[in-house]
C-alpha cells in the first residue's frame, strides 16, 4: 500500500521491500489534479505510410494517479498506437509525452518500461515453458532493482491477482488463460510501477473473468495510487473506469 510521506510515496511489501517514488521537481511543481502522464497534441506516421496518412493525429489526453482509465475506439482508430507512444516503444512524430514531469524525449526508455511502467497484453505474453513464479522473477530481473526474496515476492503478488501460491511452480501452459492473465498482471507489478498500461487485456476472457480481473485493476488505482489504462471494447470495462477517452476515425 502506497503511502505519502513528505513528497515521496512508499510502498512497503511484506517482506521488507521498500519502493520509494521519489518526486522530481516538475513533480513538486504538478497541478492539483496528480496528473501522472499528459499526452499533448501527439501525432504519429508510421515510417512506411505516406505522407499525410496518420496513425493518430492531434491528440491530448491527461492522466491522473490514483485512477482508471478507457481508451476506446473503432478498429484502426490508434489505439495501439497510442499504448507504444505512452511506452515509449515509438516516438511521437509530433507533439509529445510527458511522464511525471519530464518528457519522454529526454527519458531513457529502456529504463522507463522496466521500472516506471507496467504493461499488459491481450494474448498474456507469458513464457509458456517457464513456471508463474519463474515469468515474474524475470522481469524483476530486467528492471535491474534490488528485490530481495523474490520467489516470496513473487507469491505475495500472486496472492494479490487471485491465484493461490501452489500455482507459482506451475508451468504457464497449464493455467486457463483467466490464470495467465492474472499472472501477467503480477508480472507488470513485479517492480512497482507508477502506471499500469493494458491493451484489450480482457478480450479472451469470459465476462465473470473480465469483472474479476477489473476488481483488481480498480484496486490497483484506488488503493495503491497507480494510474490505470486500459484500451478496450467492452462496455463493461467501461462502466468499471473513471474516466473514457474516445480515438475517433482520422478524416
Ligand atoms: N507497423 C505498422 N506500420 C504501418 N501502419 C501501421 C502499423 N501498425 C498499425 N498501422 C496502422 O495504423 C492505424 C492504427 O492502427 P492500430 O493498430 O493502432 O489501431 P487499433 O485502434 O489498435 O485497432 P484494433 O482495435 O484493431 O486493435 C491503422 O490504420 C493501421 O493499419
Ligand atoms: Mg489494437
Amino acid at each position: 500500500m502506497a503511502n505519502k510521506k513528505k513528497n515521496n510515496y512508499v510502498s512497503k511489501d511484506k517482506l521488507g521491500n521498500n519502493f520509494v517514488h521519489k518526486e522530481s521537481k516538475e513533480e513538486k511543481n504538478k497541478s492539483p489534479k496528480d496528473i501522472l502522464l499528459s499526452i499533448k497534441n501527439a501525432s504519429y506516421r508510421y515510417s512506411d505510410a505516406k505522407e499525410n496518412d496518420y496513425a493518430l493525429k492531434n491528440v491530448s489526453f491527461d492522466f491522473e494517479r490514483g485512477k482508471i482509465y478507457a481508451i476506446r475506439g473503432r478498429s484502426g482508430t490508434g489505439k495501439t498506437t497510442l499504448l507504444s507512444l505512452i511506452s515509449g516503444l515509438e516516438r511521437c512524430s509530433e507533439g509529445e509525452i510527458i511522464f511525471a514531469g519530464k518528457s519522454l524525449k529526454n527519458m531513457n526508455l529502456d529504463k522507463y518500461r522496466n521500472s516506471d511502467i507496467g504493461i499488459v497484453f491481450q494474448s498474456y505474453n507469458l513464457l509458456p515453458f517457464m513456471t508463474a513464479s519463474e515469468n515474474i522473477i524475470l522481469s524483476m530481473d530486467a528492471s535491474g532493482l534490488k528485490i530481495k526474496n523474490k520467489k516470496e515476492k513473487a507469491i505475495e503478488l500472486m496472492e494479490k491477482v487471485g491465484l493461490k501460491a501452489s500455482y507459482a511452480n506451475r508451468k504457464v501452459l497449464r493455467l486457463s488463460g483467466g490464470e495467465q492473465q492474472r499472472v501477467a498482471i503480477a508480472r507488470s507489478l513485479s517492480y512497482n510501477p507508477k502506471m499500469i498500461i493494458a491493451d484489450e487485456p480482457t478480450g479472451n476472457l469470459d465476462k465473470q473473468t473480465e469483472t474479476e480481473i477489473l476488481e483488481i485493476f480498480k484496486k490497483l488505482a484506488h488503493e495503491e495510487h497507480k494510474c490505470v489504462i486500459i484500451v478496450t471494447h467492452s462496455q463493461n470495462v467501461c462502466d468499471t473506469v473513471d474516466k473514457i477517452y474516445d480515438l475517433k476515425k482520422i478524416k
